[in-house]
């Protein structure tokens, strides 16, 4: 990877805001504690988890939380990025829970920003049920009233387009359901919800309200026309079918005569305004015409009937995850999105930027997020409106599918004391915060 660590870091726009992130089901564990989500239902099968781990204490962070927010307080981060387990608030002490840790980092000077969605959804509700967005409207309104007194920022949604690709067309993810291009109703059903949301909060009186939605840039792996015809297929699916919804009021390349319900009303709701866009970046994806033969992605395996095939990036580092190492994707994302959107593009914030790597002395992921930090740094000197950067994550934690075998945290958990212990990322993190003044 090209480098620049060792120079100074340039500065963020005054007010830029830094944080980490985490979500409910991959960290608090006490599932006993709360109604069961789809991901308790699913990884109780078998052959889910690849260590076929659970996510029953996970880094037991319910009990835990006091550390954890000293921890976020050592780090001197302006904000933090958790989400609010919905099955939790509908459970006996939940919504005191989401009091006490909100309470506990106002008091340590750490700005809380509640994800109101991130995949744990209630297992007696489905995303096919039209229903479940006006559902997760009232449950948005019940947190929004609860906390909103201390809340001043929010995000609906985490990455609808993997939940609706991982967890309802490919099945590797809860619910575990192989839909294909029948999960688009779930697509829908998120970004209505999405809407509906913004309008409980607005109504409850909150303000700066966004989403997170995972992007990156899609590069044809050739020339030929079939794989560049692949490409705009697949970045259609990732990107614009969840960005365009929601900052142009309409689906990309007519996708809205596949959806249920009334469509046109809907988009009104969907693409009510927002205050910024949120963008969780790991890495691009290079595709091509499909091979007709089943693939392996990132562990995950494609169907063969799927109109593309991703490929490997090569020349590249890659993390423990497998995941190319490509940090002027971040550059290029942002300005693609800008050069696409003009105006209508709201100010952008980085919701999770990581990577997967072993051990506590984590050069690599040093080099990972200062080669991001960076590159994200570009896009600012290019004219993009970015106002924050949130490294995933926090702790190490339960990675979906690939339980705890893959860890993104600045600060290692083991899983058998639970004992928290900082890596090298964490002190470099804290440093180059402290630079930034
Ligand atoms: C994102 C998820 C997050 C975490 C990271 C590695 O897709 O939003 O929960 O799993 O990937």
């Amino acid at each position: 990877m090209a480098t620049d660590a060792g120079n100074p870091m340039p500065r963020f726009p005054a007010g830029f805001l830094w944080g980490v992130s985490t979500s409910a089901h991959q960290i608090e564990g006490a599932v006993d504690e709360r109604e069961p989500s789809v991901w308790d239902a699913f990884t109780a099968g078998p052959g889910r988890v690849k260590d076929g781990s659970t996510a029953a204490v996970a880094c037991d962070h319910y009990h835990r939380y006091r550390e954890d927010v000293a921890l976020l307080a050592g780090l001197g981060v302006d904000a933090y990025r958790f989400s609010v387990s919905w099955p939790r608030v509908n459970s006996p002490g939940g919504p005191e829970f989401y009091d006490r840790l909100v309470d506990a980092l106002c008091a340590a000077g750490v700005r809380p920003v509640p994800t109101l969605f991130h995949w744990d959804l209630p297992a007696r509700l489905d995303w096919l049920e039209r229903d479940t967005a006006s559902r997760f409207a009232e449950y948005v309104s019940l947190v929004a009233e609860r906390l909103g007194d201390r809340v001043s920022k929010w995000i609906t949604l985490n990455e609808p387009a993997e939940h609706t690709l991982l967890g309802h067309a490919l099945g590797v993810h809860a619910p575990g359901k192989q839909l294909l291009f029948d999960a688009l109703p779930v697509a829908h059903h998120q970004l209505l919800a999405h809407g509906l949301a913004v309008r409980a909060l607005r109504a409850a009186g909150a303000t700066d309200i966004g989403i997170a939605n995972s992007h990156g840039p899609v590069w044809a792996a050739s020339e030929e026309p079939a794989d560049a015809e692949a490409a705009d297929f697949y970045d259609v699916l990732l990107n614009r079918l969840f960005a365009e919804p929601l900052i142009l009021g309409e689906y990309p390349c007519g996708l809205g005569e596949l959806m249920p319900g009334d469509v046109e009303s809907d988009l009104k709701v969907i693409a009510e305004p927002i205050d910024w866009y949120g963008v969780n970046y790991y890495a691009p994806a290079k595709v091509g015409a499909p091979h007709g033969t089943e693939i392996d992605f990132g562990g995950i395996t494609l169907p063969a009937e799927l109109p593309f095939s991703v490929r490997e990036i090569e020349g590249r580092p890659v993390t423990d995850f497998g995941w190319p190492v490509v940090p002027e994707g971040l550059t290029e994302l942002l300005t693609t999105f800008r050069d696409r959107y003009g105006d209508r593009l709201p100010p952008v914030v980085i919701t999770e930027n990581g990577c997967s790597y072993e051990g506590i002395d984590d050069q690599d992921r040093i080099a990972y997020l200062d080669a991001h930090v960076r590159a994200l740094h570009r896009a600012v000197q290019a004219g993009v409106d970015v106002r924050g950067y949130f490294v995933w994550s926090l702790l190490d934690n339960f990675e979906w599918a690939e339980g705890y075998a893959r860890r993104f945290g600045l600060v290692h958990v083991d899983y058998d004391t639970l004992e928290r212990t900082p890596k090298a990322s964490y002190g470099w993190f804290r440093d180059m915060l402290r630079a930034q003044g």
